[in-house]
């Protein structure tokens, strides 16, 4: 069975899926951490690979970038093929001051400017919210880490070049600790299937300090820091 952007049969997905942004994440992950993995899935490059990790089936998938491009590839994980939790596990730039570049942050919930929030109920804009044993499951995993780790709201973002970075100041006011751009559609997917799902962030540049020139080392290592974080969700 294939759907239109998934290649392959139901149980060749795992029920618990890391989703990174980008593909080459997605492969890292099956090279790095996974045992036995295999790729059994690779419409338009997005890879998706199965395998084990700490003895537990687990499948490494791509989101693209966005709400549209996440929303396709969660909707048909939920709902094609038994997939019961996926953690995304990404960047974010900073908003709050009280989190710096480096900082994990896991997503409680996701403000959007994407009608993701609204389209579903008329009139009303949901509260889109990660699954609360999932968050714990990655708060611990970090804590454990000894990583700063803070938990809270983020903004998810349609538009990486916003003409409007005049609302930022009000959203910091709001608690919002950093913006990205897909939790909001993964939290929306994970609610409109029954299923769940979390977001685990590193933050890569702070938008009101401009820090965040990474080096490539560093930025893998930081990946490595919330890679084990989301696998304490997806175990949890
Ligand atoms: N992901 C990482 N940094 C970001 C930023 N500044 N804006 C949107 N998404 C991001």
């Amino acid at each position: 069975m294939a759907t239109p952007h998934i290649a392959c049969e139901p149980g060749d997905i795992a029920p618990l899926v890391l989703m990174p942004g980008d593909p080459k994440r997605a492969e890292r992950i099956a090279r790095t951490r996974m045992e036995g993995a295999r790729l059994v899935s690779d419409v338009r490059g997005i890879g998706a690979w199965t395998g084990t990790i700490d003895g537990v089936p687990m499948t490494a998938m791509a989101s693209g970038m966005g709400v549209p491009s996440l929303s396709i590839y969660a909707t048909e994980l939920f709902t094609q093929f038994g997939v019961e939790r996926i953690c995304r596990v990404g960047t974010c730039g900073g908003i709050s001051r009280k989190v710096a570049v480096k900082d994990v942050v896991v997503a409680s919930a996701a403000h959007t400017n994407s009608s993701v929030a609204t389209i579903d109920v008329p009139g009303v804009s949901l509260s889109l919210t990660a699954s609360f044993d999932m968050l714990r499951g990655a708060v611990d995993a970090a804590r454990a880490s000894g990583k700063r780790v803070h938990v809270g709201p983020v903004y998810t973002s349609d538009l990486f070049y916003s003409s409007r970075m005049d609302i930022v100041p009000a959203l910091d006011k709001l608690g919002t600790l950093g913006v990205e751009m897909e939790a909001a559609g993964l939290f929306a997917c994970a609610l409109a299937a029954g299923k769940e799902a979390a977001a685990v962030l590193t933050v890569s540049d702070h938008l009101f300090d401009g820090s965040g020139d990474l080096t490539s080392e560093e930025r893998e290592s930081l990946f490595q820091d919330s890679l084990e974080a989301a696998i304490g969700a997806l175990k949890a």
